[in-house]
């Protein structure tokens, strides 16, 4: 019983880490996520060229998220972020029906490789509120998610400057980490 009890208070009194790495096309809203998950807030974004970095704390949990600019011409630094990644979250615009494809391209890509290789994947169906926005449905085919194995994935329908689906897709993730 004691030793239970002292197993329960380690747990309540740990503050886990995770590192997210959180990528994605230009646009897709990956930096109006990461002001709203810290600030509570919308912020006026301007694309990002480098990266933004900022602990997220829920659950227990401190998310170090790390975003990084999706622009076509420094996409190719994304690798440079893998290492020791826990989870990547992949924000997908869901209105953006032309460049769905291309999406699928780099998430592919990148799960190849193999510091990526045990990292959990979250995908944000972002943009719901637009009309004529894909379903996390679409978007799930259109990338091809049922078609992973040996990772753990979900996806999560989004709209980033009112919070909707944030804190749906962190519990995930909270789930993934203590599930390991
Ligand atoms: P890069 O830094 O270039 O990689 O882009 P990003 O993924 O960081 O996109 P950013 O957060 O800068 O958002 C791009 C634009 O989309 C901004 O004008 C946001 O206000 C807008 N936006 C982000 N999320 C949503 C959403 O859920 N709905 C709508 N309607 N607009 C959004
Ligand atoms: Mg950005």
């Amino acid at each position: 019983m004691g030793l239970l009890f002292s197993k329960i208070w380690a747990q309540l009194m740990s503050c886990q880490e995770m590192k997210i790495l959180m990528l994605g096309l230009d646009a897709a809203g990956k930096t109006t996520i990461l002001y709203r998950l810290k600030l509570g807030e919308v912020v006026t974004t301007i694309p990002t060229v480098g990266f933004n970095v900022e602990m997220v704390e829920y659950k227990n949990i401190n998310f170090t998220v790390w975003d990084v600019g999706g622009q076509d011409k420094i996409r190719k630094l994304w690798r440079y972020y893998f290492e020791g990644t826990d989870a990547l979250i992949y924000v997908v615009d869901s209105s953006d029906r032309q460049r769905i494809g291309e999406a699928k391209e780099e998430l592919e890509r990148m799960l190849q490789e193999e510091e990526l290789k045990n990292a959990a994947l979250l995908v944000l169906a972002n943009k719901q509120d637009l009309p004529n926005a894909m379903t996390p449905a679409e978007v799930m085919e259109a990338l091809e998610l049922q078609k992973l194995r040996h990772r753990k994935w979900f996806i999560q329908s989004t709209v980033a400057p009112t919070g909707d689906g944030l804190y749906e897709g962190l519990d995930w993730l909270s789930r993934c980490l203590s599930s390991r």
